[in-house]
């Protein structure tokens, strides 16, 4: 038996983003799958709150190593190889779930399922009918945080990741929001302005906004640690805009 067909449920950061439709989603789900990134993983703990608060029963599937030598490398062909070969993996281990279990399966999805998110793609490589329940992106957590808008009144915003941010900007970019970073690196962009945000929706949400050069970096390091350090786990993200 295979798993007949499968739902990819964005569910925010948390279950206070949990959408009506999300919701109805998780309960006509015979069960939902999560990646779990060992036993402790906070953030599949996240997924348990959800899964709970609509009686979902929620199967955690040990998430394959990634090389991250390879995943952290500049090189574009490194990382796209080593990021293709952990999707086959993760394709792998979710397919023994359905052909084990059957019926109707869920795919919990951290924020929205079409940014920065490879369920999508692992989910059409397992061949089954499945449908997409939007969710709430970290992008619009953190332009509500800042109560703003993503882009000036009718211009572009781009959305990047910070392994991309040097070559977008060498290209032209002054709008961007940059995502799956680490300790931001933003020398030279001291009169950028900058909007971060660290853990949004979490107990230990970190803002701070301003010109980068008054900010300074060393503050977004701190913040984004002291995010760590209240909730066990880190994401952030910033919009960056350079002066006219
Ligand atoms: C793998 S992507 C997933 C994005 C997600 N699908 C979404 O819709 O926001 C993870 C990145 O999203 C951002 N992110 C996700 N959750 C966040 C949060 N609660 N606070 C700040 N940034 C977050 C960070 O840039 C993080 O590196």
């Amino acid at each position: 038996m295979s798993a007949s067909t499968v739902r990819v449920i964005g569910f925010g950061m948390g279950p206070q983003h949990v959408t009506p439709e999300a919701a109805d989603a998780l309960r006509s789900c015979d069960y939902v799958l999560a990646a779990a990134k060992g036993a402790e993983d906070p953030l599949l703990a996240i997924r348990r709150a959800v899964c709970e608060q609509y009686g979902a029963e929620l199967v955690a599937v040990p998430d394959p190593e990634r090389d991250r030598d390879a995943a952290t490398t500049t090189a574009t062909a490194g990382y796209d190889r080593a990021v293709r070969a952990w999707h086959t993996a993760r394709v792998e281990s979710y397919r023994a779930v359905l052909e084990e279990r059957g019926g109707t399966a869920g795919f919990l999805v951290w924020g929205d399922p079409a940014l920065y998110d490879s369920t999508i793609r692992v989910v059409e490589q397992l061949g089954l009918p499945f449908d997409v329940i939007p969710g709430i992106s970290a992008p619009q957590l953190l332009a509500a945080r800042h109560r703003m808008v993503l882009h000036e009144v009718g211009r572009p915003v781009h959305l990047t990741t910070a392994r991309r941010l040097r070559e977008d900007i060498a290209a032209g970019q002054r709008n961007l929001v940059v995502m799956l970073g680490s300790a931001p690196d933003l020398e030279g962009l001291e009169d950028w302005q900058v909007w971060y945000g660290a853990n949004l929706g979490a107990p230990g949400e970190q803002l701070a906004a301003g010109r980068l050069g008054d900010v300074g970096e060393a503050s977004l390091r701190v913040a984004r640690e002291h995010a760590r350090a209240i909730d066990g786990w880190v994401m952030d993200l910033y919009l960056l805009r350079g002066p006219r």
